[in-house]
């Protein structure tokens, strides 16, 4: 086992207690953008956001961060609240936000904490390259590397001062669909070598599906808009990873998801829709999966 679990921070709980969120609204006045967010994420955890455009993803994961501070309720990383711009997690974003005339090792070197020995520093970005597969890129510069380099280079820089907790903003988003697919395979690989708790937000079913130990879905309640977003479903996808993308068990949550998305999908066959009915009626039209939080309504 590489010597980088030294350094890692354990994995950490995240609580969000009422968590909300306005804004400015352009006409004046506010606009709520986030309300009562109740979410437990256990430590090592991996939760998929999803949602609508502009439902206020983005702004939960900043929360988390502490790139931003919430106007009600309490976020705790560990029981210890969430401080402005907290060194528990880091955070990678669609684009990889490299600076251009740094090298690819210099860029990741920016994320070790303030103060590192030199000598470690170098090691640990070494051991990061060698992890994210870009040993032989260390020198160069951004604009010389792929696009799925670039980005394996951003969640080398996230992962370099061993963050509890790993925020990702649709990090894979912007490349081609066999490049999604291989990054997806490498963050499971990078969270078992650094096994932070992971929040990412993502416009991909079959990406949360495929790396989500549970996929929260976020939204306003259609009976009440312009109230903000909240959590409007949370399903547990409950099948060990590596996972079988043809599996029917997910075939029937992508259905289930899709549904609550609000996605017409002229491509789920008939018998899929037939079992997500049937496997409704028989659980009271709940989730196709558990939940831990059974208080919370269920229907999307
Ligand atoms: N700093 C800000 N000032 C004013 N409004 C903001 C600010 N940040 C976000 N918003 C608004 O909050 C809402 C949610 O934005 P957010 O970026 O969190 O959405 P999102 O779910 O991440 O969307 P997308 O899927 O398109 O990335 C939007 O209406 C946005 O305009
Ligand atoms: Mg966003």
């Amino acid at each position: 086992m590489p010597a980088s679990v030294a350094v890692s921070a354990p994995a950490l709980r995240v609580s969000l207690r009422g968590v909300g969120r306005t804004f400015p609204a352009p006409g004046g006045g506010l606009k709520p953008v986030l309300r009562d967010v109740d979410l437990d994420i256990r430590p090592g955890e991996i939760i998929a956001l999803l949602g609508p455009s502009g439902c206020g993803k983005s702004t939960l994961l900043r929360l988390i961060g502490g790139l931003d501070t919430a106007d009600a309720g309490a976020l705790a990383l560990d029981g210890t609240p969430i401080a402005e711009v907290d060194q528990r997690s880091a955070i990678a974003f669609q684009e990889p936000r490299l600076l251009p005339w740094r090298s690819i090792e210099r860029n990741v070197s920016l994320g070790l904490p303030r103060g590192t020995d030199a000598q470690e520093g170098r090691d640990r970005v070494a051991e990061l390259l060698r992890l994210v597969q870009l040993e032989n890129a260390s020198t160069l510069r951004p604009r010389q590397v792929s696009g799925g380099m670039a980005q394996r280079a951003s969640l080398a820089r996230a992962l370099a001062r061993g963050p509890g907790v790993l925020l990702l903003d649709e990090p894979f988003g912007a490349l081609d669909a066999l490049t999604r697919l291989t990054m997806q395979d490498l963050l499971l690989d990078i969270h078992s070598t650094e096994p932070a708790t992971v929040v990412l937000v993502t416009h991909d079913v079959d990406e949360a599906l495929t790396l989500a130990d549970r996929i929260v879905l976020l939204g306003e309640d259609p009976a009440a808009p312009g109230t903000g977003s909240t959590i409007r479903s949370i399903l547990e996808v409950g099948k060990p990873r590596p996972r079988d993308r043809a599996d029917a068990a997910l075939a029937l949550l992508r259905a289930d998801l899709l549904e609550r998305l609000g996605v017409e999908s002229h491509h789920t066959p008939n018998y899929v829709t037939a079992a997500l009915r049937k496997q409704r009626q028989k659980v009271g039209d709940r989730p196709t999966a558990s939940t831990d939080e059974p208080t919370r309504p269920h229907v999307f």
